[in-house]
């Protein structure tokens, strides 16, 4: 089966209260680990490209790489460009066979914003590509966009009817509270729970309700999802690693967001902290090997492991493979 829009997949997950995962690529062994995931549960998957990926890869490698993914393994994939910085990389990507793209105008005003995705839709749907743009602003590092937490807001819900007619928008990122990277919150945000994990402050679910009720049916996207999973962390940090306070979004909370107009869910910092645990494991076990198959195998098993642990307990994906390969001829 050729690469997918995410249309069909956002379709199904919109009507059956789960969410799509999107889960960055930049290697062939973090293709490996996520995609035989996604088919070992019959799950779709969103493989998706930053800038700085296509920089450190070339383009064409993780093309290639995700095709190579499609014919092993019989699922759903989309092929997305993650935060397209401008017209020219979302073209560029359009042009490599990428399925959909995303231009991040969210640093421009209201206006600008309208404007430049409306351009990358134009170019987009011409080549039967789909387009999600954002609204509001996420704190932590997108590419080249480096966003403070002070200057950081979330999506008005008053502008995104307005905003998604007018660009011809496919799904729409917005910031209800999550950010970017493996350290989302510092721990005097947190209050402590009874085992004395780190809580943070509840995503404005209440912001998300309103969004939704502007545009009833329409894909929302959630950005900076990563729920940095404490046992990655332990393990890195048992092995040499230092990370403090690393603090992601309480799982809870992503399933809460899965269950409703949220159809795709963005996973990168999570993918990070799996493959550094499995690589620093096996070097303190085995200061001996120097085969980089040997060391960087187990960081692709924690990839596949954490990508499962995703699919079947925040995203809710699994099993609707067939579901939406059905659906796909008419979308
Ligand atoms: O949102 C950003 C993603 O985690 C991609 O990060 O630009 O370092 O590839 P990157
Ligand atoms: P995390 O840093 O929370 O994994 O977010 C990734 C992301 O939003 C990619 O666009
Ligand atoms: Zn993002």
């Amino acid at each position: 089966m050729p690469l997918i829009k995410t249309t069909a997949m956002f379709k199904k997950a919109y009507d059956g209260g789960f969410a799509i995962g999107a889960f960055n690529v930049n290697n062939m062994e973090i293709v490996q680990g996520i995609t035989s995931a996604a088919a070992e549960l019959n799950s779709p998957v969103i493989l998706q490209c930053s800038a700085g990926a296509r920089k450190y890869a070339n383009s064409r490698y993780l093309v290639h790489l995700v095709k190579a993914a499609l014919e092993v393994n019989d699922i759903p994939i989309a092929l997305h460009l993650d935060h397209g910085p401008d017209y020219a990389t979302c073209k560029s990507c359009i042009d490599d066979g990428f399925t959909s793209v995303m231009f991040d105008g969210s640093h421009y005003s209201f206006q600008e914003n309208i404007e430049k995705t409306r351009e990358v839709v134009e170019y987009a749907h011409a080549h039967n590509v789909v387009v999600e743009a954002e609204l509001g602003q996420l704190a932590g590092v997108e590419d080249d966009v480096n966003v403070s937490a002070e200057h950081a807001h979330y999506t008005k819900p008053e502008e995104v009817e307005e905003f998604v007619s007018k660009t011809g928008c496919d799904s729409l990122a917005i910031a209800i509270g999550t950010s970017h990277g493996a350290f989302k919150f510092k721990p005097e945000q947190c209050t402590r729970n009874a085992d004395g994990v780190l809580v943070p402050p509840e995503l404005r679910f209440d912001v998300l309700a309103e969004i939704e009720k502007k545009i009833p049916g329409f894909p929302i996207v959630l950005h900076g999802a990563s729920s940095v999973i404490p046992k990655y962390v332990k393990i890195i940090n048992d092995n040499g690693g230092k990370l403090d306070d690393a603090i992601g979004i309480p799982e809870d909370q992503l399933r809460k967001a899965a269950k409703s107009a949220v159809c795709k869910i963005n996973i990168d910092s999570d993918l990070r902290l799996a493959m550094t645990a499995g690589i620093r494991e096996h070097f303190m076990a085995h200061p001996e090997h120097f085969d980089p198959r040997q060391y960087i195998a187990p960081g692709r098993d924690y990839i596949k492991e954490l990508v499962m642990h995703k699919i079947k307990t925040v995203l809710g994906s699994e099993n609707s493979a067939a579901d939406i390969m059905a659906l796909v001829n008419e979308y």
